[in-house]
């Protein structure tokens, strides 16, 4: 019984816990003009990994790839250690995902973690560029990847597509259950 309440009880503050992280993260967000942490999981984590395993199993050079919005860094750790030859870097402006990131890459050298506004970070040379948009970023985030990234940069987007980039293919759940991935260029 004492175990059973104990069981209960740390549900509970867990459930609070990340009930009080999500509202953090929603405030942080500006209540949608940036995205909340939400990790990507699941198929659409899959076809993010499988779009860019494409390009940097027939990279000749060593490729930079680029989080936008890294989260926990569960896009860019698995690359980077499948990938060692290849260079990662995460641009999260939650400190708490930051060190968690940090952690989490603690025997990774190919791997890198600033901690800023995405939108203050260039992408010029990127070769691929990982970020998760809502509606309301699509526009200002087209903006600044169509000015930043080269001609061969693939742009690899969860949920909305990017604007002004051109869609090279998109993955979309059957029966809209799920998230739509876009494999984008300029
Ligand atoms: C939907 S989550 C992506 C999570 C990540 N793919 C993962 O699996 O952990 C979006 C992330 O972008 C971060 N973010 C949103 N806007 C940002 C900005 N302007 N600059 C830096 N990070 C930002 C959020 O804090 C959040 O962690």
């Amino acid at each position: 019984m004492k175990y059973f309440i104990f069981l209960i009880l740390l549900i509970g503050y867990g459930a609070l816990l990340y009930i009080f992280y999500s509202v953090y993260s929603l405030l942080k967000g500006r209540f949608g003009m940036f995205a909340p942490f939400v990790p990507s999981m699941g198929k659409s984590k899959k076809h993010m990994l499988d779009l860019a395993r494409e390009e940097l199993e027939k990279a000749d050079k060593q490729m930079t790839v680029i989080d936008l919005g890294s989260g926990s860094g569960s896009l860019l750790l698995p690359l980077a250690r499948e990938f060692p030859e290849h260079h990662f870097i995460g641009i999260e402006y939650d400190w708490i995902l930051i060190l968690l990131s940090l952690f989490r890459a603690r025997k990774l050298k190919n791997i890198e973690w600033h901690k800023q506004n995405f939108m203050n970070y260039s992408c010029e040379k990127a070769d691929i560029v990982f970020c998760y948009l809502l509606k309301t970023m699509q526009e200002r985030v087209g903006l600044k990847l169509s000015r930043e990234i080269s001609d061969s940069c693939v742009v690899i987007t969860e949920l909305y597509p990017v604007n002004h980039l051109h869609l090279v293919k998109a993955i979309k759940p059957t029966l809209n259950l799920g998230i739509p991935v876009y494999k984008m260029r300029k």
